[in-house]
């Protein structure tokens, strides 16, 4: 049996997850950047109307330059340059009736009985199609968006309203999961009030509406819908397809192990008209297969089963995107996500292979043997593969095997067999994802932002590993995009402007796709960085221009070797030469903290007088910490010039200078009073002492877990003179201050 059947009939082992990823440590983006700092330097935009919330429907107008904005009685127009900028805003909660009959319903007016703004569609050029779940009364209606850029409009007729059962969902917990082909919606949702009968349902538009056959747990069981794409099969629209992304109850999986779950790729024709004698006004072309995302294990492959979001990233050829796609885990042993990619071709395989079928006294789910009927189930009526012109015409054999077959006995595997990245023990799971494809020096790279439960944007690249199609995600940045540590429930990409804009139910926010600022000042830590949008262009880091001289435009995202594509480029020169004082017996606290969350720090030190240099080694007198090097009980003997060596990706970049010079007690005491006599002690020093007290004695549990580690353990001296020395300390500070003209530089005592 071939991995794939395996996966598809879930054998018992399947869950048990492989002891190696136990063990993995979460993965470190190269940067992490706090929402302060996003705000400070990175042009962050955040929108939030007054006493609403749940921004889950978002929506990019890239012609009229508009974000449009659903949450809880609002529909909001924002300008996809600036979210922050002249918004425009519409009311539409729900009449005071049907928020009674919530009520009475026994949902909670305050929270649930509100018009949750849960889809919006492009609908025509001059209007867009929202839904809503209307105080449990789902409803949709057409908003008014104007044509012209440079007015924006935002009107809605509420005496024009429509039915919005089976489009929106009518619990506000439930998501929407919904695409809009011409003016046909297929939606997958919920179609009753007790949240029961799930559905997949076309409304709108010439086509009859037809739905999935109710209360069949072979059909639906339990589902979950994530996302809806419309996929053409060939250049004949007869052929067209709609794929529903869920997760379901896994009718398949044997009682003993209980109630599993597992995500599915489900497919029905867009000409589908439903059968003639049975299955009237019902889909004749639903399949479902499983959609598996694991890591293959000695003891069985783990499993990624709770399928969050899907992204489909168009290439040049319609009919093949890319599907990226994020799972969590269901398993209460450990928290984990994962990001798959599947290929179209894999999946139309999968709809071509076995149907999946229950046999036998045992009842095991195996795959099915006998005839298939034709045209085969799953097959659009069109020119292109037979003769038959509507479904209405199809032999009653084929409407029967269809409705008792709606499985496929084949899985759909990632690309490379395993997860493109997974994130395992990090304390947050992936929610939501969007990609980018981002041409570079050497090729082209997809980019994916992956938003998670507690606010943050994870950066990834997907790098080739040997030959393709295996690729491996490389982890550059993580970026806290909402201060409130909201959940990410919706994410919209615009490559044209580069921007990303973010939905959770406090806030929208709006970041760009690059800060290539932010990766370094030098040729090496550019390079490094391996950000498809940035490249060193001679004397700075800066946006990646296709266009530009090769020379100006140095990048190297495959490798990201900066030997030589830097070579030549003088980073030595902005090495600052930094003098440190320190007294006999004390202490000193040499800062180095790369940028780079993934580079590891070398020192190395070489003695006043001497010529050979040696490697700092961590013992009981030196203690690295993820600022510095703290070095205890100075002798004379640790005077010298210490070099601080950031070490990522095999690639050495010298970061400080420090020039340690150690003073004996009766030195420090003439320097200090010295000091006295010359200046009194500026506010400056101070501030900084407290700092650094900070620093090497973090008080709570808040601080960063890598300080938690640098507690100095005072010798004898410096106890005793504990109230002496703070004193001196921030005098002496203040001669090394206009030594340097750098604060918080170093430490002594
Ligand atoms: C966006 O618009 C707001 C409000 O007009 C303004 O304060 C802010 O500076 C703008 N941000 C950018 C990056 O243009
Ligand atoms: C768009 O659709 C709305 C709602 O059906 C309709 O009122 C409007 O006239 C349409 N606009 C165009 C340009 O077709």
């Amino acid at each position: 049996m071939g991995r794939a059947e395996a996966a598809a009939m879930i054998p018992g082992l399947a869950l048990l997850w492989a002891v190696g990823l136990g063990d993995a440590a979460p993965n470190l983006p190269r940067l992490r950047l706090s929402f302060q700092e996003l705000q400070a330097r990175h042009g962050i935009r955040t929108f939030r109307l007054e006493r609403t919330c749940c921004y889950e429907a978002l929506l990019v107008d890239e012609e009229r330059g508009r974000l449009f904005v659903g949450a809880e009685n609002h529909v909001a127009s924002l300008s996809l340059d600036n979210i922050s900028k002249r918004a425009k805003k519409l009311a539409w909660p729900a009449p005071v009736e049907w928020r009674e009959e919530c009520n009475w319903a026994g949902k909670d007016i305050g929270t649930e009985c509100m018009n949750f703004v849960k889809l919006l569609h492009a609908y025509n050029h001059t209007h867009l199609l929202a839904c809503g779940t209307g105080a449990f009364h789902p409803t949709c209606a057409f908003v008014e968006v104007g044509h012209r850029l440079e007015e924006p409009v935002l009107r809605l007729d509420l005496k024009k309203l429509e039915d919005g059962k089976g489009k929106s969902p009518y619990d506000p917990r439930h998501r929407a999961a919904s695409v809009l082909v011409g003016e046909e919606l297929y939606s997958g949702v919920a179609a009753d009030l007790m949240g029961r009968d799930f559905t997949i349902f076309r409304s709108l538009g010439q086509n009859p509406s037809l739905r999935t056959e109710p209360h069949d747990s072979r059909w639906l069981n339990e589902p979950k819908f994530v996302k809806v794409f419309w996929i053409p099969e060939s250049d004949n629209p007869d052929d067209d397809k709609i794929y529903f992304f869920f997760r379901e109850s896994a009718v398949e999986a044997a009682a003993a192990m209980g109630r599993m779950t597992v995500s599915r790729v489900g497919q029905i024709c867009r000409n589908d008209l439903g059968g003639q004698r049975s299955l009237v006004n019902k889909w004749t072309t639903f399949l479902k297969a499983r959609l598996v995302c694991s890591v293959p294990g000695v003891e069985g492959d783990t499993h990624f089963d709770q399928l969050q979001d899907v992204f489909l990233l168009s290439s040049r050829d319609r009919q093949t995107p890319l599907l990226y796609a994020v799972f969590s885990t269901s398993s209460g042993i450990f928290q984990g996500s994962a990001v798959c990619v599947y290929s179209m071709n894999d999946v139309r395989r999968a709809f071509l292979g076995p149907f999946a079928h229950k046999e036998g006294p045992t009842h095991q789910w195996v795959s099915y043997q006998g005839r298939v009927p034709y045209p085969r189930p799953g097959m659009c009526p069109s020119k292109t593969f037979g003769t038959f012109s509507s479904t209405k015409d199809f032999p009653d054999d084929v409407i029967q095997f269809a409705r008792n077959h709606p499985l496929m006995y084949n899985s759909v595997l990632p690309m490379g067999g395993r997860p493109l990245f997974l994130q395992v023990g990090a304390g947050y799971t992936f929610t939501q994802i969007a990609a980018d494809r981002v041409a570079a020096a050497d090729g082209h790279y997809d980019v994916l932002f992956i938003g998670t439960d507690v606010g943050t944007v994870l950066k990834v690249i997907s790098v080739p590993q040997g030959s393709r199609p295996h690729s491996e995600g490389l982890l550059l940045e993580e970026l806290q995009v909402f201060e409130d540590s909201a959940t990410i429930t919706s994410m919209q990409i615009s490559s044209k402007r580069h921007q990303l804009y973010i939905g959770s139910p406090s806030a929208v926010a709006q970041i760009a796709l690059h800060r290539c600022t932010v990766l370094g000042r030098a040729c090496a830590e550019c390079c490094l960085a391996r950000d498809p949008y940035c490249a060193w262009d001679g004397s700075a880091c800066t946006r990646f221009q296709t266009t530009a001289k090769r020379r100006f435009r140095r990048q190297d995202i495959r490798n990201g070797d900066p030997s030589t594509l830097c070579s030549g480029e003088s980073s030595h020169t902005a090495l600052l030469e930094r003098k440190v004082l320190g007294v006999e017996s004390g202490s000193a606290f040499l800062e180095c903290e790369p940028r780079s969350l993934q580079a590891h720090v070398e020192w190395t030190f070489h003695r006043a007088g001497e010529s050979a240099h040696t490697q700092v080694l961590a013992d009981e007198r030196a203690e690295r910490t993820a600022r510095g090097l703290l070095l205890r009980g100075l002798s004379r003997q640790d005077s010298g010039v210490y070099l601080c060596v950031a070490v990522e990706h095999g690639f050495s970049q010298p970061l400080r200078r420090m020039v340690l010079h150690v003073l004996s007690a009766v030195q420090a005491e003439r320097l200090a009073r010295a000091e006295e006599a010359a200046a009194p002690a500026p506010p400056g020093p101070k501030l900084w002492y407290r700092d650094f007290l900070q620093l090497v004695e973090p008080s709570g549990s808040g601080g960063a877990n890598s300080l938690r580690m640098c507690h100095p353990q005072p010798g004898p001296h410096s106890v005793a003179t504990e109230s002496r020395r703070k004193g001196r300390n921030r005098r002496m500070h203040a001669s090394e201050l206009r030594a340097e003209r750098g604060p918080r530089s170093a430490a002594h005592w």
